[in-house]
């Protein structure tokens, strides 16, 4: 089987992308990440990331006069890199839909809340001022419209009395770390594939649950 190829796109701390990484070291996936992208000069995730050894690119959105622009650097610089697919980590930029249109069914994102509940960036002040008693994260393909697109899977944690933003921020972000690379894993053993913005499981007897509950 041909080892699959990952591109991760980054703006900052990259603990997504870490634990993709590690995933894909410790789980010996059939699988490499060939690049990281980073969309601020200077990010904790770049600088962890070469310390691994990978190829990491640094592409300035400030040095690009809009987002067409940027965009085509983007696709210039991942293209030659061949991915399998494109994962979103943390990568703070809104794509356009050229891009979204380039890498269609290959293009990834985790969003720290339970779509299509909560999209937008402050998650966690809103879930808290909601008042609801369960938060969570969503991995989900990637279409224009902001948060949106064909889920793939969530993970659900609880929201416990006297939490606050870090904390809950905290809770959310380990079942990120554990979500992220439990999709991916499906989508590089090829027990998952998406097509037209479908997911669909390549065997359905080897269906597995698509949500999980964290409570950790
Ligand atoms: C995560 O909460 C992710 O869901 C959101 O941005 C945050 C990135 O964190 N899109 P990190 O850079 O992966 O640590």
């Amino acid at each position: 089987m041909l080892r699959k190829r990952l591109v991760i796109l980054i703006s900052g701390r990259g603990s997504n992308m870490a634990a993709l990484v590690r995933a894909c070291r410790d789980q010996a996936w059939p699988a490499d990440v060939v690049g990281v992208v980073a969309s601020r000069p200077g990010s904790a995730g770049a600088a962890w990331a070469r310390e691994q050894g990978l190829p990491v690119i640094e592409l300035d959105h400030r040095a690009y006069p809009d987002r067409a622009a940027f965009d085509a650097a983007l696709i210039a610089a991942i293209d030659p890199l061949k991915p399998d697919w494109v994962v979103l980590a943390g990568f703070m930029r809104v794509l356009t839909p050229v891009f979204v249109a380039h890498y269609a069914d290959r293009l990834i994102n985790i969003h720290p809340s339970l779509l299509p509940a909560f999209p937008g960036v402050t998650t966690h002040r809103q879930v808290l001022a909601a008042g609801v008693r369960v938060h969570g994260a969503t991995v989900h393909m990637v279409v224009n419209e902001v948060d949106s697109g064909r889920i793939l899977a969530q993970a659900v944690v609880p929201v416990r009395d006297g939490d606050d933003e870090t904390t809950l921020g905290e809770r959310v972000l380990r079942a990120e770390h554990r979500l992220y690379p439990m999709v991916i894993g499906w989508l590089v053993h090829d027990r998952m594939r998406v097509r037209g913005g479908e997911p669909a499981w390549r065997d359905p007897a080897d269906a597995a649950p698509r949500w999980l509950w964290c409570d950790e």
